[in-house]
């Protein structure tokens, strides 16, 4: 399998009056194609920092995020390609537009790298349709459907320009149990049939079982299950 995330000491640490938090310390592991990562821990243990390191939401104290031969943490890093192609992200939240309808929310990461109009609502028709998200839901305002159909539709939106990297801050944490199972299942997919390296983190040791990989965050480190 090849590697696509080759990350080395990573740290980050936010400053405040109260002192400073070592959100991500000295942080190494791999994540690879075809993979699913999970990394589980409490609340406040770095599990959100450390995956917008790894977006280049954020940028790092300290460390290398090696993808494609690249060091995204570099300063010369082309982290507007990185962000746009290399990666798609789902959010705990879904994070959608509520006045779109949920075929626009995925046409938007295409509009932006512009892609002809009927090409990105084929594309979008189709990775919706893969969702489970009929011409009905497709039509209808974000706002107006479940949290499961949301994160579907997420899920979609996050795979809209084909990245190599589908990154998962907390996928199931607003879903019911069953809601959340067919969300992980979905996700596992996009490792296994797509062959997408898919980075999950989560308090819920329940998605452990989908892991290839799998880590403990506590305090901002990180250690192998
Ligand atoms: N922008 C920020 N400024 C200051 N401190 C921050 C910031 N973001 C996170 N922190 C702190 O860094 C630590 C790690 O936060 P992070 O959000 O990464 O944890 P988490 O594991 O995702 O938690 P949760 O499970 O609650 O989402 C926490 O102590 C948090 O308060
Ligand atoms: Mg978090």
């Amino acid at each position: 399998m090849e590697d696509v995330l080759e990350v080395k000491g990573l740290s980050k640490t936010f400053k405040s009056k109260a002192g400073d938090v070592s959100a991500v310390d000295d942080v190494s592991f791999e994540a690879r194609k075809g993979e699913v990562t999970v990394i589980v821990g409490p609340s406040g243990s770095g599990k959100t920092t450390l995956l917008y390191l790894l977006g280049s939401l954020e940028s790092p104290d300290a460390g290398e995020i090696i993808t494609f031969g690249e060091d995204i943490a570099a300063a010369d890093a082309d982290l507007i390609a990185y962000r746009r192609k290399r990666v798609g992200f789902v959010f705990q939240f879904f994070n959608l537009i509520s006045a779109l309808t949920t075929l626009e929310n995925v046409m938007l990461p295409m509009d932006i790298q512009a892609v002809p109009a009927p090409e990105q609502r084929n594309t979008a028709m189709r990775l919706l349709e893969r969702m489970g998200i009929d011409a009905r839901l497709q039509k209808a305002k974000a706002n107006k459907i479940s949290g499961g159909e949301k994160q579907r539709v997420a899920i979609a939106r996050a795979m809209a320009n084909d990245p190599d990297i589908i990154l998962a801050d907390e996928p199931t944490g607003n879903l019911d149990s069953a809601t959340g199972r067919v969300v992980v299942d979905i996700l596992a997919g996009l490792a296994r049939e797509d062959n997408k390296c898919v980075v999950i983190v989560t308090h819920d040791e329940g998605i452990l079982e989908v892991g290839d990989h799998s880590f403990h965050m506590m305090d901002g480190r990180l250690s192998a299950m």
